[in-house]
């Protein structure tokens, strides 16, 4: 039976509408330890969900919803290594990238958790060499900058990861992210660095992605040149990270500098394999296996504690609520941390590449909004920015706003300063402030309307100690989590990604019509035909 018409779904439509009359200001009045009990310790993350719209009962009817979808069936099932990727036929076990030394988790009958450490301990020994200086360019020089190429999940959480943890990183290496294939970020790049101390590491699950190989070769010509031609040079110089032996040896990587992961670890889900390479570089083995250990623990949590205590499938069964029945689209994260600037273009793919479905598992078109839009930057900046519309707009927007107690550079009151707005946001959103308290400050009455903020904005407010490998491993576990608990729930297959494969092959069918010397037949629309001539037109300078 489709979710949707469970008894457990039609009981949270019939209890919305009591809900949507309910505001924030009257929850809170009517249970005064509302923000101590709605709230939730694991590890180093405290989260307080108090300032959601929602009571104990609709908190047990979403329990009841997960309970109804086979929540815990399914995360059962991705531990055990089933092959719950069913479009793809592959197990899901990103889990198994932490899991310690000793345990089983077996796919095909075959334990993966001691290949698991194989590759990190050769990681941990190439990173040490690249970190000591033993590891050299070819021309004996140490190297000083690891540019990590490639894209999507290849680029995007050991990117997130390395801004987050730059400040335990060795600073004497610098890590940089080449992922678009437009050429101006190669150059930009790059321009100042110099090849002989520059490591390549060619990032690529498939090792086909045209993005990726588009880069690899420049990088390829741009080390070649500098090394006279001498090809050499490129074993120095380049290392990947893929599941593609052959097309790694076949680019003239020694298959013996190839970093393994495996099919059962999908893209958004691989920063903790060995696609991690640059981050254990820069912070090195011991931070990286914090980070792992801090994965770990979310991840026990997430696949023992009961439902109603469990803070990944809580946050999820949130965003089911706003999207689902309360017609929210979007959830904004705002991170209260200047390193994790790049929080939420990793959590867009993570949520949105994950369960942006619209049909389920079986193949039938879904009867729910699935998927949410994540956007957000960290605060203070969004709230001269966005914020606004937040507050005072016609849209229902949950947020996450995420903070940290302690500063790693505690300059004067700057982190008082910079968390007191942490605070007050949340505050400020659920709460708002009526027209009478407009007025009674002696606010024109033609200006009421403007100054009046309507409240029962709601969102999470997850505090944490500090930022630091440990509890980043946490955090993001979390979110990796709570996106496997909404694609559960709305019973769609959450490690595909078929949905980016239309554009990929229309523009390798585009790059010989752009490259033609003579004026190729066009087959597309007439939009896209149009376009693509315009397009030659100017590049000829016509
Ligand atoms: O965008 C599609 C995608 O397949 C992502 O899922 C993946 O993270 C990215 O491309 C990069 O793929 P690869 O690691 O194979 O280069």
């Amino acid at each position: 039976m489709p979710i949707t018409e469970s008894p457990a779904w039609r009981a949270l439509q019939a209890h919305v509408e009591h809900v949507a009359s309910l505001h924030l200001r009257d929850l809170f009045a009517s249970d005064p330890r509302r923000g101590e009990t709605m709230c939730l310790e694991v590890g180093d993350l405290y989260l307080d969900y108090s300032k959601n719209r929602v009571t104990a009962e609709t908190l047990r009817l979403l329990a009841d919803l997960a309970r109804a979808a086979g929540v815990e069936k399914l995360r059962d099932a991705m531990f055990a290594g089933e092959k719950i990727n069913v479009t793809e036929h592959r197990a899901v076990l990103h889990v198994a990238l932490r899991a310690p030394a000793g345990s089983v988790i077996e796919v095909d009958e075959v334990n993966v958790v001691p290949e698991v450490h194989r590759v990190l301990a050769e990681m941990r020994a190439f990173a040490e060499r690249v970190r000591s200086g033993e590891w050299t360019g070819h021309t004996g020089k140490r190297i000083r900058t690891v540019v990590n190429i490639g894209i999507g999940g290849s680029d995007l959480g050991p990117h997130m990861a390395y801004d987050a943890l730059v400040d335990f990183s060795d600073r004497s290496i610098e890590c940089r992210f080449v992922s678009n294939v437009d050429g101006n970020e190669f150059w930009e790049l790059t321009y100042d660095l110099d090849p002989e101390e520059t490591l390549f590491i060619i990032s690529s699950k498939t090792f086909t992605t045209l993005e990726t190989m588009t880069n690899a070769h420049t990088a390829r010509r741009w080390v070649l040149e500098a090394l006279g031609g001498d090809e050499r040079g490129v074993g120095r110089h380049f290392v990947a990270v893929s599941t593609n032996t052959e097309a790694v040896a076949a680019f003239g990587i020694d298959p013996a500098n190839m970093f393994e992961f495996w099919d059962w670890v999908g893209g958004r889900y691989s920063y903790d394999s060995a696609i991690g390479l640059s981050l254990m570089i820069a912070i090195g083995p011991d931070r990286f296996e914090e980070m792992l250990r801090g994965f770990r623990l979310m991840d026990d949590h997430f696949r023992h504690a009961p439902i109603e205590q469990n803070m990944p499938i809580l946050l999820g069964l949130l965003g089911i609520w706003y999207g689902d029945f309360l017609g929210a689209e979007t959830l904004a994260v705002l991170p209260y941390s200047h390193y994790l600037g790049r929080l939420t273009p990793y959590l867009q793919q993570l949520a949105m590449e994950s369960n942006g479905k619209s049909v389920d598992r079986e193949g039938r078109p879904v009867g729910m909004q699935t998927g949410e839009i994540v956007w957000g930057q960290p605060g203070t900046n969004g709230q001269h920015a966005f914020y606004q519309l937040i507050h005072q707009g016609t849209k229902l927007i949950p947020c996450d706003f995420i903070g940290f107690a302690r500063s790693r550079h505690e300059l004067g009151n700057h982190q008082d300063v910079f968390m007191a707005n942490f605070f007050a946001q949340p505050e400020a959103l659920a709460f708002g402030k009526t027209a009478e308290e407009v007025a009674a400050e002696g606010v024109p009455p033609e200006e009421v309307p403007h100054r009046t903020f309507p409240g029962n904005r709601p969102s999470n407010s997850i505090l944490i100690s500090e930022l630091s490998p440990f509890t980043l491993g946490q955090l993001i576990a979390l979110y990796e989590h709570k996106t496997f608990t909404q694609g559960a729930i709305w019973n769609i297959n959450s490690f595909d990604q078929w949905g980016v494969e239309l554009g990929k092959k229309l523009a390798q069918d585009i790059i010989p019509e752009l490259d033609a010397a003579t004026e190729p037949d066009l087959g597309h629309d007439s939009s896209t035909n149009a376009l693509i001539r315009r397009y030659r037109r100017l590049r000829a300078g016509r």
